[in-house]
């Protein structure tokens, strides 16, 4: 068999375990040839690929980011990808082709699958919003990453008696900031799914000077948005891919939580630190194990599937059932975090 691997959207520490994982069990197991195609769809659709073989891999379980390159598809390109979807198989002779991505690589996937081509997905996303599967790769680390910013922040803002306001990422689900916050014990959590009032953090901050505390952390989704009327906060333009542009809450909410208070309050935006760097112990193994079932369930013909973790076992779901709708925080789990909203 001839597999194309590809990884798209966003990079997520992982995604070279599962590169990793695709060529052993592919060469190894069953004398496979595979090919890596470079900067994601980008690569199928201008023909830059190479070959990966055991050594090609070797070293890179523990990298961060992708050796394949990643990159984002306009709409367009990939409306040309579908119509040519048989041709790229052909083209390139691939039995199977293996994109690792999230929502918009997983949802070209499906429409590259309903237009013929054999494939098999890998989810991936720090975000961990795909609805799914009940873990992606790259989240442990991403989590691991923000609460040990917390944990760090605090002890600078206590020396100094500020409010840090931290910025996670998170577009539509609060994932990151839900669990780093709960993990870093921060004192208000500000999610995409619940529009807050910077009031309730107001008299959050104000109720621990009062009882002596002389600091407070806040961890912002950066989709979080506050009740309408409650601060000055805009909506941002929608960009090529369809995705709002972010106006900076955290810094925003810093300000008016500055100005409310009259204490220090700063802004400390986490970025894309969150995605870098190497990936913990879970998302290696998790990774590691999606790229082995992705490599059975191509030689299984098990094609317009995907991977997915349900509970600790690893499953093929279809790819259609993946994109439809993403997984966003429940209020269950709100309200467990209930006393640091
Ligand atoms: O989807 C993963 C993610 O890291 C989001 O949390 C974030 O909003 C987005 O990607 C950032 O994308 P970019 O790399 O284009 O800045």
């Amino acid at each position: 068999m001839r597999i194309g691997v590809l990884t798209a959207g966003g990079d997520c520490p992982g995604l070279n375990a599962v590169i990793r994982s695709v060529v052993h069990r592919a060469v190894d197991n069953y004398g496979d040839e595979v090919i890596g195609f470079e900067d994601g769809y980008a690569g199928l659709l201008e023909g830059r690929y190479r070959g990966l073989d055991l050594n090609g891999v070797s070293g890179i379980l523990a990298r961060g980011g992708t050796i394949l390159g990643s990159s984002r598809l306009e709409r367009d390109r990939l409306r040309e990808a579908c119509e040519n979807a048989a041709d790229i198989a052909r083209d390139f002779g691939i039995d199977a082709l293996i994109p690792i991505g999230g929502e918009g690589t997983l949802t070209a996937a499906r429409m590259l699958s309903d237009a013929g081509l054999p494939v098999v997905g890998v989810p991936k996303t720090i975000d961990n919003d795909i609805s799914s599967t009940d873990r992606t790769f790259g989240f442990d680390t991403a989590v691991g990453v923000a609460t040990e910013a917390m944990d760090r922040l605090k002890t600078t803002a206590e020396s100094h008696q500020r409010v840090m306001v931290v910025e996670v990422m998170g577009r539509h689900a609060g994932w990151i900031a839900l669990e780093s916050g709960m993990a870093a014990g921060a004192h208000g959590i500000c999610l995409p799914e619940r529009p807050f009032d910077p009031g309730d953090l107001v008299k959050m901050v104000e109720e621990r000077f009062a009882r002596g505390k002389k600091f407070a952390v806040v961890c912002v989704a950066e989709g979080a948005h506050p009740v309408e009327g409650t601060m000055d906060y805009g909506k941002g333009e929608i960009d090529l891919y369809g995705h709002e542009r972010f106006q900076g809450i955290g810094t925003a909410l810093a300000h008016e939580l500055e100005r409310r208070l009259g204490k220090e309050a700063k802004p400390v935006i986490l970025g894309h630190v969150q995605r870098g760097g190497t990936p913990t112990a879970y998302d290696r193994v998790l990774a590691t194990r999606f790229g082995w079932h992705a490599v059975e369930a191509a030689h299984r013909g098990e094609f317009g599937r995907m991977t997915a973790l349900r509970g600790t076992d690893v499953v093929m779901v279809p790819l259609a059932e993946a994109v439809t709708e993403l997984k966003t925080v429940p209020k269950y789990r709100m309200d467990e975090a209930e006393s640091v909203f």
